[in-house]
């Protein structure tokens, strides 16, 4: 057993992507994590504070318990998938633990942050590689608080219109899991319902506007959200999906509407989403995965993704979301 590391990303803007931050004697199982963990939650919290992102390695977890077990450790409240509107199609391992995506490896997801298209989204985001890709499937992160200072430089008003108007999305939910896409959740397990009424029910109550277009697929538009967040230090995030709705979403085939506006209704420019997505880009640290990391990123400043990836190894990466 090699000695567990902790590393916390320092981003692009400080050139040094990673940092060692502490070299603690060696934990052989999870008893000694779990001892390990409580002594210091503290200073892990500070760090998380500090940089966004705090990667875990060579710690002994090897399985979907033994990533649950570490990730109740922190004593956070769990953010439950099967209640949340992710559209994501994820498997659950454990009651808090699911694959991150079932999308096919050739899919691309593009930066977001999680569940930032709904009313309500999580603190936190535990990931497990429990088994790495042989080539490819990393994870990119890009810090938005950075990305929000870039982009009040390059176009002010850009993001003067995004804090003023918000942003609502369109999305197609199919009828049963679309699994050739990294958004192909159902309505039916979206919604939590079983019944076209029932479904209606929901929407309404959410302030979202819909209608049912071909094979009982529903096209649903959100309710004007926020596109950037105040993240109490002063500072804020451009806390949405644009880049990935904008890049990765399928268009609604029967009207064109683009799967993200202004919350006025008026379309973001293709020059803007280029702007934006440029500007993430230069922030992005593509992270490669190794059997066994654990990263722990706080979603109300990071965005994050996943590469395609392939080879004969299947990825397997695992997530746990709390407040
Ligand atoms: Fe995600």
């Amino acid at each position: 057993m090699k000695t567990p590391l902790i590393l916390s990303f320092q981003f692009m803007i400080d050139q040094t992507f990673l940092q060692i931050l502490e070299n603690d004697s060696g934990l052989t199982d999870i008893t000694a994590t779990h001892d390990w963990l409580k002594e210091n939650k503290k200073s892990i919290e500070l760090k998380l504070e500090e940089h966004g992102a705090i990667l875990f390695k060579d710690l002994p977890i090897e399985t979907a318990d033994d990533f649950d077990q570490f990730v109740s450790t922190f004593n956070y409240d769990t953010f439950s998938y099967e209640e949340s509107l992710s559209n994501a199609v994820r498997i659950n391992k454990t009651s808090k633990v699911f694959t991150a995506n079932e999308a096919p490896r050739e899919v691309e997801i593009f930066l977001h942050h999680e569940m930032a298209q709904t009313p309500t989204y999580p603190k936190n985001i535990f990931f497990f590689c429990k088994s790495a890709s042989e080539a490819g499937g990393e994870t990119p992160l890009c810090r938005s608080d950075q990305l929000y200072e870039a982009l009040l430089r390059a176009d002010k008003t850009l993001v003067e219109s995004f804090e003023k108007f918000g942003v609502m999305y369109n999305s197609i939910m199919s009828s049963g899991d679309e699994l050739i896409s990294g958004q192909g959740r159902s309505w039916q397990k979206t919604l939590g319902v079983s019944s076209k009424n029932d479904a209606e029910a929901k929407l309404s109550k959410l302030g979202y506007s819909w209608n049912w277009i071909e094979d009982d697929n529903l096209s649903v538009t959100t309710k004007t959200l926020k596109a950037t967040k105040e993240l109490g230090n002063g500072k804020k995030s451009f806390f949405n999906q644009v880049i990935a709705a904008s890049l990765g979403w399928k268009k609604n085939s029967e009207n064109q509407i683009a799967p993200v506006r202004f919350g006025s209704g008026e379309e973001i420019k293709q020059s803007c989403i280029e702007l934006i997505s440029e500007l993430a880009q230069s922030l992005t640290l593509l992270r490669s995965w190794q059997d066994r990391d654990i990263l722990l990123i706080d979603n109300y400043r990071v965005m994050h993704g996943r590469k395609p990836f392939s080879g004969n190894k299947d990825r397997e990466v695992l997530v746990s979301l709390t407040n």
